[in-house]
């Protein structure tokens, strides 16, 4: 049993300095090159929390661009436990409607260009990931989501396309036919990473848009996405206080917490 310190990589708008207690700004380094910008840590109703902007100060990185491995590196080197991802997503689904919350619990990789493993180079790991986010954190996102007042989706299928632009409307057609239900640009490999750093992630999407399969609608407006933002972002950080509220006192281990125990093929011998 440990305490939890809760890693969150989201928007800028996620954190209000004020609203965390005892608030650092902290530059680490990590092996994998720069993060997104400095980890801002702090207690939420006295649980530390860790917050990565993903997209960088003035959102500079786009989703081809963040450095997802130091991101996820750097949260781990500060002790963080579990991982709690926030992002804008488009919905494939006519119930997943602008302004609501989906806790994801699938993913679909179509990214062609980023890192996506910490491995490879002298030591090979194949790590489970079946199941790519953790049901425990999952829960308590939702929950939390529902009690700081978001209409929230348990469960949902989410396509990670490289971007930066959108999507054509016959590949929307085609993810919806793929049974994917949320599309976004981040969300891969970010997942990936954390369940080889043993941190257990889940993914909170906010609906920003119906993408472009859904007639009569016309294509994705990055105005409305963007108006819809910072509404989202005042959820978001009702959703964190309730989360922070509803923490059990001590954490148990996850069986993600050592999922590499089992995963590294090369021999300890040769690379130790
Ligand atoms: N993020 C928000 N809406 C999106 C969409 N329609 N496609 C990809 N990423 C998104």
């Amino acid at each position: 049993m440990a305490d939890w310190h809760i890693g969150v990589i989201g928007g800028s708008g996620l954190y209000e300095p004020g609203a965390l207690e005892d608030a650092q700004e902290i530059a680490v380094n990590s092996a994998f090159g720069d993060p997104s910008g400095p980890v801002v840590t702090g207690k939420i109703g006295g649980v530390q929390f860790s917050f990565i902007a993903r997209h960088g100060a003035g959102h500079r990185l786009s989703p081809s661009h963040v450095n997802y491995r130091a991101n996820i590196d750097t949260l781990k080197r500060c002790g963080v436990t579990d991982l709690l991802a926030i992002s804008a997503i488009g919905s494939l689904k006519e119930e997943f409607a602008p302004g609501d919350f989906v806790v994801v619990d699938q993913l679909l990789d179509r990214t062609v260009q980023r890192e996506r493993s910490f491995f490879g180079d002298g030591i090979v790991a194949h790590v489970p990931l079946a199941d790519p986010v953790c049901p425990r954190m999952s829960k308590m996102a939702a929950s939390a989501a529902d009690r700081a007042g978001a209409k929230v989706h348990e469960g949902g299928t989410y396509v990670a396309i490289e971007g930066p632009q959108f999507s054509t409307r016959a590949e929307s057609h085609v993810f919806r036919d793929w049974g994917a239900n949320v599309i976004g640009m981040t969300a891969m490999p970010e997942a990936r990473l954390a369940r080889e750093a043993e941190l257990p992630y889940a993914l909170v999407g906010m609906v920003t848009d119906y993408d472009c399969w859904r007639e009569p609608d016309g294509d994705v407006d990055v105005a409305d996405i963007v108006a819809l933002m910072s509404t989202n972002a005042e959820n978001a950080r009702a959703m964190l206080a309730e989360f922070a509220a509803a923490l059990p006192k001590t954490r148990k281990a996850s069986p993600i917490d050592t999922v590499l125990d089992t995963a590294i093929v090369t021999p300890r011998d040769v690379w130790d």
